[in-house]
């Protein structure tokens, strides 16, 4: 049994209705562009064929899934509290044959069941917006990420421009809980996501927190005008 506090039985839960279309709705939702983003996050990983890697938060399970096909050798670990999001990455990964790359776990992001210092890079995507503590999701990060290796977290941001972010926010407020809701078929879920996106640290303060938590030469790149922010932190 997975220890969660409040906010995150409400995470969970959400995330139990939604689980079965979140694939659909998520490509409706970002225009497709989610791929690409997180290419990109996976790209910052640096050039790897082999090793051992985590991915928080894993959801349906795209990063890792992103990892293992550009793995000859080694393993990708999925971890995520809702088993329902679990079932439906398992299935996807099953169709793409990767199963034995990618292994789902059952677990808290801010208590990540695996020892100190063995993965050779640690992702997280769309992710630590809805964890309870977010320093305590990037201590784990670093906690289990071995000295030299790379940390990266693929997250809505604050586009820095004052003439698209009106535009944003408006298809934030307006535009995306209908879309969610009606694809998703939970139109209070969408309301949550819409609100957490618009709450969420910026990229500078996102770069600080990382670096309270131990991460050294923090770096973040822009994504479609800074919509999306990818931090990588070293340990
Ligand atoms: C928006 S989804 C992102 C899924 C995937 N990473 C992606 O990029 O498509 C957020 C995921 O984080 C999981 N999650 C949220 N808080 C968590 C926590 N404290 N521990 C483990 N998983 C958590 C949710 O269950 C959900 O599957």
């Amino acid at each position: 049994m997975v220890r969660t506090d409040s906010k995150q039985e409400y995470i969970q839960s959400t995330f139990s209705k939604i689980a079965k279309s979140y694939d659909l709705t998520n490509s409706l939702l970002s225009f497709g562009l989610h791929h690409s983003w997180k290419n990109f996050a996976v790209s910052q990983l640096g050039d790897f064929s082999e090793g051992k890697f985590l991915d928080i938060c894993s959801g349906t399970g795209d990063l890792a899934m992103k990892i293992a096909e550009k793995l000859s050798k080694g393993e990708v670990r999925a971890l995520d509290f809702c088993s329902e999001m679990i079932e439906f990455g398992k299935m996807k990964i099953a169709k793409h044959g990767l199963e034995d790359k990618v292994k789902f776990v059952l677990g808290n992001a801010e208590e990540i069941p695996f020892e100190n210092d063995i993965f050779d890079g640690v992702t997280v995507g769309f992710g630590v917006r809805n964890v309870e503590h977010i320093d305590k999701a990037f201590s784990e990060m670093y906690r289990v990420l071995k000295r030299g290796k790379r940390a990266v977290c693929l997250e809505f941001s604050s586009p820095p421009s004052p003439f698209f972010k009106p535009f944003y926010l408006f298809y934030l407020s307006n535009i995306l809980p209908i879309i969610g809701g009606l694809f998703g078929g939970d139109f209070d879920s969408y309301k949550y996501l819409s609100t957490s996106i618009k709450k969420f640290p910026n990229q500078e303060r996102l770069k600080e927190i990382m670096e309270e938590s131990g991460f050294k030469d923090v770096k973040y790149y822009n994504l479609t005008l800074g919509i999306v922010a990818v931090h990588v932190g070293v340990k």
